[in-house]
């Protein structure tokens, strides 16, 4: 066993000396595990030594065990030492680098509320709700024929003129944004039975400016009652009743004749309030008439025996009106400051 080192201070020494540099070179647990492994693990100088000590004459074998077992522990103890230091950086670091500011301001989820132009039309959706009718809906995305052909707009009709209306590619399939809601009062007779007491509230499109007084997409609520006997005072008790129920008692409607090629007698209708902005003064709200026979026809009800009534109610401008909002773009824009003012919460 020439090639075995021998048990001598020098020996023992040197390996210590190794292993210590070792130590002192491990720059992090990682690094002093494997010089832990290679100056103490099996087949290390000093394992070696160690192994050596049963050739060891026997009365030299306190001496040698004395010093190969002085020489272990002080390895041991450095690397031990060492490994709690380098474990006390380690866990400084990864503290550090997973640092919680538990006193911080948390971001909020922001709860999110409905606009101002939707509680409108939710509130005025409620009033016809609470007089017996029912809401409906129609695509905002429109057959012409449901748009126009079918309340009586001629192909000729200024209305579909392009510069009216946003016709959708490719044109053979004679689809249109919707202008306005009343397609919906053809769907819900061609849908339903008579007798129909209906609110069809929704957005549409023109291309309109976008400025204080115009929106490209606005919101429309479409009234239709096709019943027996039905006038046009029915019409006129509903517009006042729903006019006092948004804007207070002293409130009322005025009708002024009009032409609108799907009812017949036609009238737009105009808001009083005595508190308005600018003092008390008609402000133009909606059209409205008697639903045209030829349109009954169309959607096979009989005109001897039924007649109905229709409007049409614009909610931005109902929302102008009740909350004095000057510039219609601020219902567009998304602005939170707008909405906060109709009791959102950002
Ligand atoms: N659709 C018309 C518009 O957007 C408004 C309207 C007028 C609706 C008369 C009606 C009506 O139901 O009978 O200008």
């Amino acid at each position: 066993m020439s090639d075995v080192p021998e048990i001598t201070p020098e020996a023992v020494d040197a390996a210590v000396a190794d292993a210590l540099a070792a130590v002192a070179a491990a720059a992090d647990t990682a690094a002093l595990k494997q010089a832990r492994a290679a100056h103490q693990g099996e087949g290390s100088p000093l394992a070696t030594l160690n192994a050596q000590m049963r050739h060891v004459a026997k009365e030299k074998k306190a001496e040698a065990g004395k010093l190969v077992g002085g020489a272990r522990g002080r390895v041991n103890q450095a690397f031990t030492a060492r490994e709690e230091e380098l474990k006390a950086i380690e866990d400084a670091e990864k503290l550090e680098a997973e640092r919680l500011d538990i006193t911080a301001i948390a971001s909020r989820t922001r709860s999110g509320a409905r606009h101002p132009v939707v509680l409108m039309q939710e509130a005025i959706a409620d009033l016809f709700v609470g007089m017996g009718w029912e809401i409906t809906e129609g695509p905002e995305l429109e057959h012409e024929w449901f748009n126009f052909d079918s309340l009586n707009l001629d192909e000729d009709h200024p209305a579909r003129q392009e510069q009216d209306t946003f016709y959708v590619d490719p044109a053979n399939r004679h689809l249109v944004l919707r202008t306005q809601t009343s397609p919906v009062q053809m769907r819900t007779m061609l849908e339903r039975e008579v007798p129909i007491y209906v609110l069809s509230p929704g957005k549409v499109a023109r291309t309109d400016e976008f400025d204080a007084t115009h929106l490209p997409v606005f919101t429309q609520a479409e009234g239709l009652v096709v019943d027996k006997g039905i006038t046009m005072a029915h019409l006129k008790g509903t517009l006042d009743h729903i006019a006092k129920q948004l804007f207070g008692a002293e409130a009322k409607t005025r009708l002024r004749t009009n032409h609108f090629p799907f009812t017949e007698p036609s009238a737009e209708f105009d808001l009083w309030h005595p508190t308005f902005k600018g003092g008390a003064r008609w402000i133009e709200w909606g059209g409205c008439g008697m639903v045209n026979p030829n349109v009954l026809r169309a959607a096979g009800i009989d005109p001897e025996v039924y007649s109905g009534f229709a409007f049409g109610i614009g909610i931005e401008r109902a929302l102008m009106f009740r909350s004095d909002v000057q510039d219609m773009r601020d219902m567009a824009e998304g602005d939170v400051r707008f909405s906060e003012q109709f009791g959102m919460v950002v």
